[in-house]
């Protein structure tokens, strides 16, 4: 089976669409928070299982020799060399409450590198796609990060873990930060973070904590844009700290981040 990205991410698109009208069609008026993953905050909700459940059912119908990772605990290994990242839901508190800022996140890696990617953002219609060296879009119109702002000038997005102990570590970077940028934005989906650096839409993301299916997507459709995606010190993002932007201001937020020890809990 053919591992082309624009056909991976041909699929990709259906795939998140389709569930994109699912969540946003059958939202029950009272969402049954089913579990709670790491902390009491961290939910699980049954549309986030419908979610992955027809993500999942898709994929393995178009391509079953291939390799699945979902949030909601899907794991498979597959034959093909391809791996599909998923998040079903990523921004599940603003999809519970009703707020306009959630995404679906599916990602497509060939022998373990991102070549395709999309983050569909239902209630706002909008679709942001990127191909490995075919550059990253908004519903197919080509977009760019912003051009590098000092930092004292920079819109940067964040988000916060669910463990206290992390958030009490989170609240003292931001507390450093907050008086030398623009202003913070917390919007509570990972892969809208990543897209809107993309779009221009915020000047820099960082985040410690976020998972390999909220990043995978975001982080291409990002780099596909122009915006430096990396870890602290050279290393690739991760869940440990990754931190997005265009070069100029990406050194500016990775000395403070760096400086603050944004890495460490
Ligand atoms: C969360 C969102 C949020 C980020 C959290 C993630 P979820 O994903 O991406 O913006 O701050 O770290 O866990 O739980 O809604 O899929």
């Amino acid at each position: 089976m053919r591992s082309d990205p624009s056909e991976l991410l041909e699929l990709a698109v259906e795939v998140a669409q389709s569930a994109g009208s699912l969540l946003l069609n059958k939202r029950p008026a009272e969402i049954a928070v089913t579990a709670t993953k790491s902390s009491p905050t961290d939910i699980v909700t049954d549309m986030d299982r419908a979610s992955e459940a027809l993500i999942t059912s898709a994929l393995k119908a178009a391509r079953p020799d291939d390799g699945l990772l979902g949030e909601e605990g899907t794991a498979e290994q597959g034959r093909s060399g391809v791996r599909w990242l998923i998040d079903p839901i990523d921004g599940t508190v603003n999809y519970l409450y009703g707020i306009p800022a959630w995404s679906v996140s599916i990602a497509a890696e060939v022998d373990g590198q991102v070549v395709a990617g999309v983050v569909h953002v239902p209630p706002l219609a909008e679709t942001f796609t990127a191909t490995r060296g075919g550059g990253a879009q908004l519903d197919g119109a080509p977009i760019r990060a912003n051009q590098p702002v000092p930092l004292d000038q920079a819109l940067v997005a964040t988000g916060f873990g669910y463990a206290s102990a992390r958030r009490a570590k989170q609240a003292e970077v931001v507390r450093g930060l907050l008086p030398r940028v623009r202003d913070i934005r917390r919007a509570g989906s990972c892969a809208i973070d990543l897209s809107w650096v993309a779009s221009g839409r915020v000047d820099a993301y960082y985040e410690r904590g976020p998972q390999p299916w909220d990043l995978a997507a975001g982080v291409l459709i990002a780099r596909e844009a122009g915006a430096v995606v990396a870890g602290l010190h050279g290393r690739p993002p991760s869940t440990e700290l990754t931190i997005a932007a265009p070069r100029g201001l990406f050194e500016q937020l990775h000395d403070l981040l760096a400086a603050a020890g944004a890495d460490r809990d």
